[in-house]
């Protein structure tokens, strides 16, 4: 993992979990431990547990977990090496240096960093050259000012295939790097020519200033419109949103969701700085976690057209599932904010701050949206809109809200508010009965060994798997414990392999002298594998004697290995198996 161990123990004891995590979560005590929402899903009801005594954290609906390096890794969407820089720097201590040895991924994302930031001011400086000068008039003539186009770091790529291919050669970059930062594509022949061509250059930023990608827009009818940067080692789609780094600053509690690259530019002019757009695709769970990040609403403003409705209508699921307030503005004549804009000149941004300030809450959307599929004239429909109206509003949480809308309702159809009211929390009701019931399923459903996709051979060998991961929890908590348990216990005496690949680590960096908490170990595992350790120790409350505890996990074992059926010893290795068939031998004598 190229970090030296003393710098990560030093880390790790100036860094308190609990306190790394409350700058995410909201946490309250439960006993030993602190609990909240989990981040990584959506959930009402808090299974998000962390240990301040045992330093790891762990979900028991999603099932993530790990330390405080794996939180960061998944929360900040960085590598080991970068999460342990992360945590390094808000612990106030400088990183070792790193001799070269930091891990062949890492070098190849800083590489990708580095030429996607040689990429980006090569494009933007094509702007001001007799080639890029077309493009440029197109940026002025959607009436971008010089100011937002070195803002946005825009660009031009040239329209011959090799330009930036052989500049970025000229700096040190290989083939196979331009190809991994999707900037170049390979021909037939295996040479590397230039994706983008002819396009306006649109690059994406992630929080810390890196260039991850670009989008580039054609100026002639030709299709694709777009062509966005595909997903690389720093790049997903759907784990950013365009404008972010800018926007980020600017929320003061609320964020502008929006389809387009031009949608955020024309309103980052107008002075609506807190303005995010998608990466061309819809709006992810993740996007909408990290949303929540940073706001406590978001407004809606999608395009008015009916593509841009539908995707209004996905998207409110999702951010209301993360508890944001949301408000949906649809901008009027079919026009997207862009356009809008451009078309009051002067007045644009009076225009659309009028428009913000009227922008009803979701749930208004979602009523006018039910009030046009029903006529009123006909009893029947009438029942059915009110039928529908309840259940939206019984999804209210605030009970203040629910009231106006109640009364409004009530008044539009000429009912008694009482009727409608008994309808909602009927429905309500059943809302709360229907998530207790899907969080404990979900609990269950991480639980259960079927669903167990680390360990996938603890379904056929339940009480064997127990006993292993009791007995890996227990050593983790008591090392002294372990030191016994090693002797004693050859790992070939675990029956399931994921278990005796955690066992087989242990013992490796006991014997090199070292610590074996979730911390020291983790650089061996991937994240899902750290999230199932972590579920481990979190389902294993301390003992009250470790050491009585251990003897009988280890008779377990020991009476599970007798009992082995000869499938289950095929399936192990084949010096495991030779013991095994000796042992079975024996005992048949
Ligand atoms: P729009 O077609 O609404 O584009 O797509 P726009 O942003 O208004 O662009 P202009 O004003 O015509 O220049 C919205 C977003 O969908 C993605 C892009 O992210 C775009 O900003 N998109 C669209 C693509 O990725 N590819 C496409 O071909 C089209
Ligand atoms: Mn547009």
């Amino acid at each position: 993992m190229g970090i030296q161990e003393e710098f990560i123990q030093e880390l790790k004891s100036r860094t308190d979990i609990v306190d790394v995590v409350s700058s995410y979560v909201n946490l309250k005590k439960a006993g030993r431990n602190m609990v909240g929402l989990c981040p990584f899903h959506n959930e009402k009801t808090p299974s998000f547990n962390v240990s301040r005594e045992n330093a790891f954290f762990h979900c028991f609906g999603c099932g993530v977990g790990g330390d405080v390096i794996t939180f960061i890794k998944r929360i900040e969407n960085l590598d080991y090496v970068d999460a342990v820089k992360f945590l390094a720097q808000r612990a106030g201590m400088s990183m070792p240096e790193d001799n070269g040895r930091s891990s062949g991924y890492t070098d190849l994302k800083n590489r990708i960093y580095e030429a996607n930031r040689e990429a980006a001011r090569f494009y933007h400086k094509q702007l001001y050259t007799p080639q890029g000068r077309q493009a440029l008039e197109y940026l002025r003539g959607r009436g971008l000012t010089e100011k937002t186009i070195i803002h946005f770091g825009l660009g031009y790529s040239p329209q011959s295939r090799f330009e930036l291919v052989n500049y970025l050669k000229g700096k040190g970059f290989s083939n196979a790097e331009l190809v991994q930062a999707n900037l170049a594509n390979l021909s037939q022949r295996g040479y590397p020519f230039d994706r983008f061509s002819d396009r306006v250059m649109f690059p994406i930023i992630d929080l810390r200033g890196n260039v991850i990608a670009f989008g580039g827009r054609i100026m002639s009818d030709i299709k694709p419109k777009y062509l966005n940067t595909s997903d690389t080692p720093v790049f997903n789609k759907s784990r950013n949103l365009f404008a972010l780094q800018f926007a980020k600053n600017k929320a003061n509690g609320q964020l502008i969701l929006v389809e387009g690259y031009m949608d955020v530019i024309a309103l980052h002019q107008a002075g609506f700085e807190n303005a995010v757009a998608t990466l061309g695709t819809a709006l992810t769970n993740e996007q909408a976690m990290i949303i929540k990040r940073y706001c406590d609403e978001v407004v809606i403003c999608y395009d008015s057209d009916e593509a841009g409705q539908k995707a209004t209508a996905r998207a409110i699921p999702i951010l209301r599932d993360t508890g944001l307030h949301i408000r949906v503005l649809t901008v009027p004549n079919g026009k997207d904010p862009d356009e809008y804009i451009k078309n009051y000149g002067e007045q644009g941004a009076a225009r659309f701050r009028m428009l913000l300030d009227k922008s009803g809450n979701d749930i208004e959307f979602r009523l006018s949206k039910l009030r046009k599929r029903y006529n009123f004239e006909l009893t029947e429909q009438r029942i059915e809109y009110l039928t529908e109206a309840a259940r939206i509003l019984s999804e209210l949480d605030n009970s203040i809200e629910q009231d106006v809308y109640l009364s409004r309702l009530a008044e539009e159809l000429n009912v008694e508010k009482t009727a409608v009211k008994n309808q909602m929390q009927k429905f309500r009701r059943r809302n709360i009965r229907e998530a207790q019931k899907q969080e404990r399923r979900n609990i269950q459903d991480t639980i259960s060994a079927r669903n167990d996709k680390i360990n996938n051979e603890k379904f056929y060998n339940l009480r064997a798997a127990n006993a292993e991961e009791a007995l890996i929890a227990l050593m983790m908590t008591n090392p002294d414990i372990a030191q016994s348990v090693f002797s004693q216990l050859p790992p070939e005496k675990f029956i399931t392999s994921f278990n005796r690949k955690v066992y087989e680590i242990l013992k490796k960096y006991a014997e090199s002298g070292g610590e074996f908490t979730l911390t020291d170990i983790s650089g061996e595992f991937s994240n899902d594998e750290v999230s199932q350790i972590a579920k481990i120790l979190a389902s294993h409350p301390r003992e009250n004697d470790p050491e009585q505890a251990a003897r009988e996990y280890l008779s377990v074992l020991e009476e599970e290995n007798d009992k082995l059926t000869p499938e289950q010893i095929a399936a192990a290795d084949t010096q495991t198996l030779m013991e095994q068939l000796q042992k079975l031998k024996e005992k048949k004598k």
